[in-house]
């Protein structure tokens, strides 16, 4: 089943109820802040992209082996390159690379929530564009998360371990 995966993926990540609301950021250039219209587009977009990045892990995480987790590492840390801010893996449980900490406000309020399987999004501008926020908690619920991650081998398998991150650009603005 091409989707099985993804839809276990989510299920447990727990994508449900998601809601989005208007943040509450101030127009300092003085444009408008985006349409309603404007907002529910760049959400769509953000389902897309999570399905396609969750798709990603779930592929790579049913690939992993005890034999090739160094690939496996060096394969999801391409994939998350660093200089990509639209989509990022962030925890809270060391050890930490730089990148994997919270990089703004919103994720450091994302990542509260996450770390007790709660979803955010926000509406806010980030470096004057406006953008659509949205963060996905994820739980240790596969047996692969551990060979990568040895610190997570103590935690049950519903534990919280952090969130994946997706910043989509709203309009031109
Ligand atoms: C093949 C190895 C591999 C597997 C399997 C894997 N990860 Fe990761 N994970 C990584 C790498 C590499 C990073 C750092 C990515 C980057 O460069 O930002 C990462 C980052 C993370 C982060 C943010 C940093 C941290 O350590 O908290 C979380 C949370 C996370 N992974 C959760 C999971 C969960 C949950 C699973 C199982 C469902 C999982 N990972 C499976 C390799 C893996």
């Amino acid at each position: 089943m091409k989707h099985k995966g993804l839809a276990t993926l989510l299920g447990a990540v727990g994508v449900v109820g998601l809601t989005w609301g208007v943040g509450t950021a101030v127009d300092a250039h003085g444009s408008h802040p985006p349409s309603a219209a404007e907002i529910q587009f760049a959400k769509e977009t953000s389902d897309l992209m999570t399905n396609t990045v969750v798709a990603a892990l779930v592929q790579e995480i049913g690939e992993t082996t005890p034999s090739n987790v160094a690939q496996g590492n060096q394969s999801i840390s391409l994939i998350f390159n660093d200089r990509n801010h639209d989509m990022r893996l962030v925890g809270r449980l060391s050890p930490l690379r730089h990148n994997d900490y919270p990089e703004d406000r919103f994720e450091r309020d994302a990542l509260d929530d996450a770390m007790s399987g709660t979803p955010r999004t926000s509406v806010e501008r980030v470096n004057g564009q406006w953008t659509y926020r949205r963060s996905i908690p994820l739980s240790n619920f596969a047996p692969q998360c551990k060979m990568c991650h040895s610190n997570f081998a103590a935690l049950s398998s519903s534990a919280w371990v952090g969130a994946l991150m997706l910043r989509i650009p709203i309009g031109d603005d």
